[in-house]
């Protein structure tokens, strides 16, 4: 029985109405398709379309049915084709010919895109949670290295010496801005689509904007036609998790590099690492490889969706249908990823000694031509000049930390007794001056505003 064999007067053959069966996946929505459907039922008593009685047994039935599900999960199963069918069944089947009232006025189309909605404005937060915790564990990392250096890498050959907290901070930052789009995706998805029908409206006189108000939406979709077929929402939220992938899989790249004997930046937790079945010496850092790879997954998940879209006509079709897969594997990547990524990076200790012995040494070139420039050499020829420094200094296997001031002033008489303090990884951070550089003063307000923004973002965090 479906909602509509009615209309055939022949079974359906099982490799068709198998395939379009959506049961399997789609009883994740059973707590948001209940939920809507007591605030429809709740509006039809309102518009006097079904009589007072018939609504208070389909509101308490409803309600039945919905603790019965959230204290079994196993109860949430049947030969159902949907679970929009699935609680109808069971509300016919508990209050008997009052359930047959309930989807008056109202399709499926609509019902399945505001439980979506709802699902995701009840599920991103946990999302967002996760996100959160992860840059907490930054902020940590940056708390607990304190004034060790490290260098900056620009296409990955080492650039300026930088904060180790100022590097835990970058990652933050992008984290940061995920939140701000976990956000977005939600807000795209608050609006109520019930009213819209199967794709011209409803001919029953319902409030939405009590509906709206009892699901605590703040608005009404603007079209029922575009009701029908707009997921949009669900696009914004692939992106969301796609690019939150993105971000993961670069903090896990610089992680499996930094971790790795050649840099040896950090020594990864044996709680977080794995080993070979063959090489006893082996320490892999298995999860950060997982992490990256499971990026491509999500991303892909956006693409496959987006093409789903792109070739439908306005109104509902069932390609549609494809939505919650996605929806739902992108979730559990993200969220999975993300406690992996929590699990590495707040047992990460930092070897200071070896990072900072990297952001020693050639790496400070530019420092010293802001040197010079500070005696007033023209940038453009301070490059020259020390760029021939860096060019003998190479050639005989040495840095500016071994010049004798003579051989400074044989680069340039420009270059004075305090050249050399000039000319250290320490001097080179304490040297920046804005807000956004690795300063040690500015990034101790970077820190702390980082932490007032955890506070508000994830009270329950602090
Ligand atoms: N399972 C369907 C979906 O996910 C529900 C809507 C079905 N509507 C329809 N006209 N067949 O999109």
């Amino acid at each position: 029985m479906t909602l509509w064999s009615g209309r055939f007067d022949v079974a359906s053959d099982p490799a068709a109405f198998d395939f379009g069966v959506s049961f399997g996946f789609d009883r994740a929505l059973f707590e948001d398709d209940v939920t809507g459907s007591i605030a429809w039922a709740e509006a039809l008593g309102a518009a006097g379309v079904v009589s007072d009685e018939d609504t208070r047994a389909m509101v308490s039935g409803l309600k039945a049915i919905l603790e019965e599900g959230r204290y079994d999960s196993s109860y949430v199963s049947g030969p159902d084709e949907d679970i929009h069918s699935f609680v109808e069944r069971k509300l016919v089947e508990r209050i008997g010919d009052a359930g047959r009232r309930l989807h008056t006025g109202r399709s499926r189309n609509e019902q399945v895109s505001l439980d979506l909605r709802l699902y995701l404005r009840r599920r991103i937060p946990a999302l967002q949670g996760g996100v959160a915790a992860l840059v907490a564990a930054c902020a940590d990392q940056a708390e607990r290295a304190g004034s060790a250096l490290m260098p900056a890498y620009t296409h990955l050959r080492r650039a300026q010496p930088v904060l180790v907290a100022h590097y835990f901070l970058c990652h933050a930052a992008a984290l940061r801005r995920d939140h701000a789009r976990l956000a977005t995706a939600a807000e795209e998805a608050d609006a109520l689509t019930l009213g819209s029908g199967a794709v011209a409206g409803t001919s029953y006189p319902v409030d939405t904007t009590r509906i709206a108000r009892a699901l605590g939406f703040s608005r009404i979709v603007g079209n029922s036609m575009d009701a029908s077929s707009d997921r949009d929402f669900v696009a914004s939220f692939l992106y969301a998790t796609s690019l939150a992938m993105v971000h993961l899989s670069r903090v896990a790249e610089d992680l499996v590099i930094f971790t790795g004997e050649e840099h040896g930046f950090f020594d990864l937790a044996d709680a977080s690492a794995t080993g070979s079945s063959m090489m006893p010496q082996k320490k892999n850092p298995d999860p950060l490889e997982l992490v990256r790879g499971k990026a491509g997954r999500a991303i892909g998940r956006l693409t496959g969706w987006l093409v789903t879209m792109k070739g439908l006509p306005s109104g509902y079709n069932k390609d549609l249908q494809e939505d919650k897969e996605a929806v739902f594997d992108a979730e559990a990547t993200l969220a999975a990823s993300v406690a992996a990524a929590h699990a590495v990076v707040s047992r990460l200790t930092l070897n200071a000694e070896r990072t900072e012995r990297a952001a020693s040494g050639l790496l400070l070139a530019t420092d010293v031509a802001d040197y010079l420039v500070s005696r007033g050499m023209p940038f453009r020829r301070a490059h020259e000049v020390v760029g021939a420094m860096v060019r003998r200094l190479l050639a005989e296997g040495r840095d500016f930390s071994t010049l004798t001031l003579e051989q400074w002033r044989e680069a340039s008489d420009m270059f004075g007794a305090d050249a050399p303090r000039a000319a250290t990884a320490l001097a080179s951070v304490q040297a920046r001056r804005t807000a956004q550089s690795t300063n040690p003063e500015a990034v101790r307000k970077a820190l702390d505003e980082c932490r007032a923004w955890l506070a508000s973002a994830n009270p329950q965090s602090q």
